[in-house]
């Protein structure tokens, strides 16, 4: 029997519709991936339900460009043959971003930081070399991530990027992407985008680059929400300011945790279970189907939707805030079964 009979003969689920299935007239529906999920029963899973994906790690900055002169390409070459091959589009994930950067990046051969000139000569080189090699392959790219503080008053993050080159780093990583491709659409990547103060700090960001004519064609909500968040009205609130500046959205890192969100890593507490109640199954499926309703009824904005990994049997957030603490919050269970969640995000 092919692993994709399996998969489906042994759920009472068969005649569900599939997430590609159940979208194709809103938007491609996703799934972040590694090379290890691109064989055996999670590719088959993919390949019937999904079709996008989005590199989890293979495309950032250290994975991909470990020293100046050597690019790892194995990874993310992987991901987008196997996109290729199976008629499944790619999103690239992501050109600028100050997390999984490598060292080498802001220093010279002394230890000491870079100046503003040679940290941008840098980046126009990477994202030149990134994006020609998968030109045409990719149809969208996360070209900054996570530029805007969560706390303070301030609209951008004091990164590296930002301490060296200044603000206008992003308005030059969004050109360098345009010049290699012009095709590709272009997205400023966030989280937290549902906090009234980032989301106002993610407008005056956006709205400084379309004031100056850069091309940015749309803001990802990463999407690591919880069962406890976002309310359907502030989601509204965030696709509606986006759309209203004439830009996409896409939801370009989806995961509903169990427990209440937190974006900071902290140590594991005594009080910090791995639980999956029924309480917390109910409330989950309601709030996929609340987020699926609203996507749906933003059709047109809403361009693609993301899961960040395949199923509840690894996630990311398994070790991240709270290593240790397993977490279920995908659509599918840790044998890949459809869980209820499912259900009210393909019926409608
Ligand atoms: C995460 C990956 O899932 C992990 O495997 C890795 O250890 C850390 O990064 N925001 C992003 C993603 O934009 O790139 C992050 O991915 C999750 C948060």
């Amino acid at each position: 029997m092919a692993a994709s009979a399996t998969l489906f003969a042994s759920n009472d689920l068969l005649a569900q519709k599939t997430l590609r299935e159940a979208y194709k007239d809103y938007f491609p529906v996703g799934v972040a991936v590694a090379p290890r999920n691109l064989s055996g029963p999670e590719a088959e899973l993919i390949k019937q339900q999904f079709n996008s994906i989005t590199p989890e790690n293979a495309m950032k900055m250290g994975p991909i460009h470990p020293e100046e002169n050597r690019y790892n390409w194995q990874d993310a070459d992987a991901i987008v043959d196997f996109g290729v091959t199976n008629g499944i589009k790619v999103r690239g994930h992501t050109l600028c971003w100050h997390s999984q950067a490598p060292r080498w990046f802001f220093t010279d051969s002394e230890g000491k930081d870079v100046n503003r000139e040679v940290l941008l000569a840098r980046l126009k080189q990477h994202i030149t070399d990134v994006m020609t090699r998968y030109k045409g392959k990719i149809y969208a790219w996360d070209v900054v991530n996570e530029a805007v503080p969560d706390t303070g008053k301030g609209i951008y993050r004091e990164s590296k990027f930002y301490k060296i080159i200044g603000e206008d780093y992003i308005q030059k990583a969004f050109e360098y992407a345009h010049a290699i491709d012009p095709e590709a659409k272009l997205f400023y990547n966030d989280y937290n985008t549902e906090s009234t103060a980032k989301r106002a700090k993610i407008y005056q960001l956006v709205k400084k680059l379309k004031d100056k004519n850069v091309p940015i064609h749309g803001v990802g909500l990463q999407g690591h929400w919880s069962i406890y968040e976002p309310s359907q009205a502030e989601l509204e609130k965030s696709i509606k300011t986006f759309a209203d500046m004439g830009l996409a959205v896409q939801v370009t890192e989806l995961d509903v945790s169990v427990y209440a969100k937190e974006h900071e890593r902290r140590a594991k507490k005594e009080t910090d279970k791995s639980v999956y109640t029924d309480e917390m199954m109910e409330k989950q499926s309601a709030h996929y189907k609340m987020l699926f309703d609203t996507f749906r009824k933003y059709k047109g904005t809403v361009t693609g939707v993301t899961f960040w990994n395949v199923s509840d049997r690894s996630s990311w957030l398994d070790n991240f805030p709270v290593p240790g603490r397993k977490d279920y919050p995908l659509l599918f269970d840790e044998s890949y079964k459809p869980k209820r969640a499912f259900e009210g995000v393909v019926n409608f």
